[in-house]
């Protein structure tokens, strides 16, 4: 058999997750666990980098992060899982990539300065916060990893760790690092409950474990077409969030249906929820089931994250003692 390519990806410990979450990255993630060698860590030491004022919750986020990761269909035999501060050598690597990255490469990455003013109640004008794409960097070559599953927004990150991992090689006359490519998921848009970004800080989610009779309360609240005020209005299904819903929870005949039920009046807003709530419940269910079965045995899911940890840190640990030969320090007797 062909060796595998490896691909490698992280999320911040947000807590639990909510379907922008699983319609934006996990799904994806589940879905390539079967074609390529895959590394999936919670980037911890990243959340650090803005919230380093109040690090109580990023423990405990990790921990809800890794169950809803399991429960949504993660497996630990076709995955290495792992947390990022266990493995010390990504800390190794970002202090040795941060000799020969070029401050300007940090200071025109253009997330730098989106964040620091969407988060301006924080104080980013941290040496952490700047370093955040050599971090990222280190995290990714550090497993020589093939590709990178990501999101549009994390683009000039990886262009950031093409050009840091070219600039090692070149500088050390070495072909340690492969260049890893992005692999740029299309992501279809699920809007919050209320027609924004769906986000925990607006709260207008869904949670991926959300008890049904919760989707139930928070699909019939759910916003529709505004200019349908009546049900004998004819309504347009391309501004109604749960249209939006329903092209990723329904089959393309009910899709199509309930398009024509709006825009002719036939179906109202409440049958048309009604459907959708019913398969809302019918994919999440088995999610909420595998966690109620998780939560039963933290133990096992302990375990989980040792053994995922200790294969990073063995695939870590190899890579930086060639990258500690390349420079010539960090073996000196
Ligand atoms: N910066 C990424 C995010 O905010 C998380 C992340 C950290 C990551 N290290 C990574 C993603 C390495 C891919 C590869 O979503």
């Amino acid at each position: 058999m062909a060796v595998r390519k490896r691909i490698l990806s992280g999320m911040r410990p947000t807590g639990r997750l909510h379907l922008g979450n699983l319609h934006g990255a996990l799904d994806n993630w589940i879905q390539l666990q079967n074609q390529y060698e895959c590394f999936f860590f919670v980037a911890d030491w990243h959340a650090l980098t803005t919230d380093y004022a109040t690090p109580e919750q990023i423990h405990a986020n990790t921990w809800e992060m890794v169950m809803d990761w399991l429960s949504a269909g993660l497996d630990p035999e076709l995955a290495t899982l792992f947390v990022q501060s266990d493995i010390k050598e990504h800390a190794e690597l970002y202090l040795l990539l941060g000799m020969i990255t070029p401050l300007p490469w940090l200071e025109r990455n253009p997330t730098y300065k989106e964040v620091q003013t969407q988060l301006d109640q924080k104080d980013l004008a941290t040496y952490g916060f700047l370093g955040y794409p050599v971090l990222q960097a280190a995290d990714i070559i550090i497993y020589r990893a093939n590709g990178v599953p990501v999101g549009k927004d994390q683009l000039p990150h990886v262009e950031l760790t093409r050009e840091i991992a070219r600039r090692f090689n070149f500088m050390y006359q070495t072909e340690i690092f492969p260049i890893p490519d992005p692999l740029l998921t299309e992501v279809p848009v699920l809007p919050g409950l209320d027609g924004r970004k769906m986000s925990k800080s607006y709260g207008n989610c869904i949670y991926i474990t959300e008890p049904e009779q919760s989707i139930v309360e928070k699909i019939s609240k759910m916003m529709t077409d505004p200019q349908r005020i009546r049900r004998n209005d004819p309504g347009d299904p391309e501004v109604s969030p749960v249209f939006a819903y329903h092209k990723l929870y329904s089959t393309p005949p009910e899709v199509a249906d309930i398009a024509d039920g709006c825009r002719t009046a036939r179906i109202g807003c409440v049958e048309c929820k009604k459907r959708l709530m019913r398969n809302v419940i019918a994919k999440l269910g088995p999610i909420r089931e595998k966690r109620l079965q998780l939560e039963r045995r933290p133990d096992d899911v302990k375990s989980i994250i040792q053994a995922g940890n200790d294969k990073a840190r063995r695939e870590s640990a190899a890579t930086m003692e060639q990258v500690r030969r390349a420079i010539g320090l960090g073996n000196s007797v």
